[in-house]
């Protein structure tokens, strides 16, 4: 169907559902075995309900704010995801040239199809970027990735997100039944994907490299290498929010991986919640970022509601490079659109007016 027809998250699913080739649909789509996060991350957002506010005059809406001291023009970014080039020869290239358009952040993914300085170019000089770290076994090999960035002529990344959810792959059964083309690589981690007895996971093929005995003390070796702000991306407690404090990094993602990795683990809205009433000072010490599950305007509101500052959406931008760079500018509208429809219903103009009290989230609060 044209672009111009498809007017939400769901939309584009539905035809990548119909549309993308077996092994991309089945790697993108796939998360952790019986889905319950998957599901869970989407659906835990209808058990809040708004407490709207009326007559407060609300024309003219920004969106406008600041993620992790970059500009942005809406508070959703890029989710870092392995290898857009599955979907389209440009890939992350044309995510990037889409969000340069669009005044959109993308953070890249150690996984992506193309190296750091090719991707980043698209953009206009100067655009911000940020970058996904998986740390490999070989440090040596992770400590030259993250140098190289420092001798990018116009410094494009802005932070680091250290992913701290995945020391392994989920058992992720969709992936796994469909075969790897082998001939599969991607260039910054310099892995393969390949078919075995445990089936063609791409996830679980191309993690080989991950450093499993990765600990809070390696961070200390990361401020080493690295100057950029650091990032924990998939944290699911409370208590790990506030050891990410004590270790001085400046932000968290509160994130179960889209639910591809431990299954039965918490949708980020929950964690979110967990820390207002665990730790609700902690907002002041470091950003509060969030991922999984966000399909709609009022979606992305509710997580800033709580306290985020902004979003991480991963697959729908995916499945939004369906129909390439034009794809995923119409996508991000469509968002952006939402977004702006539900802040004047809920009676606000300004993203700085997000508080808790327009919400009752009762029906999560006792979980
Ligand atoms: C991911 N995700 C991910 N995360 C990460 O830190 N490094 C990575 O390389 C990837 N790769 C990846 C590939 C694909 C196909 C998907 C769908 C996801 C997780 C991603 O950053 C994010 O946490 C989730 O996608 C958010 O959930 P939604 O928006 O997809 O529901």
């Amino acid at each position: 169907p044209p672009l111009h027809t498809l007017i939400s998250s769901n939309d584009f699913e539905a035809i990548a559902s119909r549309t993308l080739a077996a092994k991309t649909w089945a790697f993108y789509s796939s998360a952790a075995t019986d889905l319950i996060s998957y599901k869970a991350n989407i659906h835990a957002f209808d058990r809040i309900w708004w407490r709207p506010r009326i007559l407060r005059n609300v024309r003219d809406v920004n969106t406008k704010t600041q993620i992790l001291g970059c500009e942005a023009a809406v508070p959703f970014f890029v989710a870092p995801a392995a290898i857009a080039k599955l979907v389209h020869e440009e890939g992350e290239k044309a995510i990037a040239r889409a969000c340069g358009r669009r005044g959109v952040v993308q953070c890249i993914s150690t996984n992506a199809s193309f190296p750091v300085a090719e991707i980043v170019p698209t953009a206009p000089p100067f655009y911000p970027f940020f970058f996904q770290l998986y740390v490999n076994k070989d440090r040596e090999s992770s400590a030259r990735l993250l140098r190289s960035f420092a001798m990018l002529p116009t410094r494009p990344i802005r932070a680091i997100f250290v992913t701290v959810d995945a020391p392994v792959p989920g058992k992720r059964e969709a992936d796994e039944r469909v075969r790897a083309d082998e001939s599969l690589s991607t260039p910054m981690s310099g892995v393969q994907a390949k078919n075995d007895a445990k089936g063609g996971g791409l996830g679980r093929t191309m993690a080989g490299y991950i450093d499993a005995t990765l600990s809070w003390e390696d961070l200390e070796w990361l401020k080493e290498v690295t100057d950029l702000p650091i990032v924990l991306k998939g944290v699911m407690c409370a208590a790990d929010a506030m050891m990410a404090v004590e270790y001085g990094v400046q932000g968290i993602v509160l994130s179960n991986h889209g639910g591809r990795n431990l299954d039965t683990s918490p949708p980020a809205i929950h964690t979110l919640l967990e820390l207002h009433l665990n730790c609700p000072h902690i907002f002041d010490s470091l950003e509060v970022l969030l991922d999984g599950g966000i399909r709609r305007g009022t979606d992305i509101l509710k997580a800033l509601c709580l306290g985020a500052t902004a979003v991480g959406i991963g697959r729908p931008f995916l499945y939004a490079l369906n129909y390439g760079q034009e794809g995923v500018e119409h996508y991000i509208d469509i968002m952006k659109d939402e977004l702006e429809v539900a802040m004047r219903l809920v009676g606000i103009t300004d993203l700085a007016q997000c508080h808790p009290g327009l919400m009752i989230t009762f029906e999560i609060d006792h979980l």
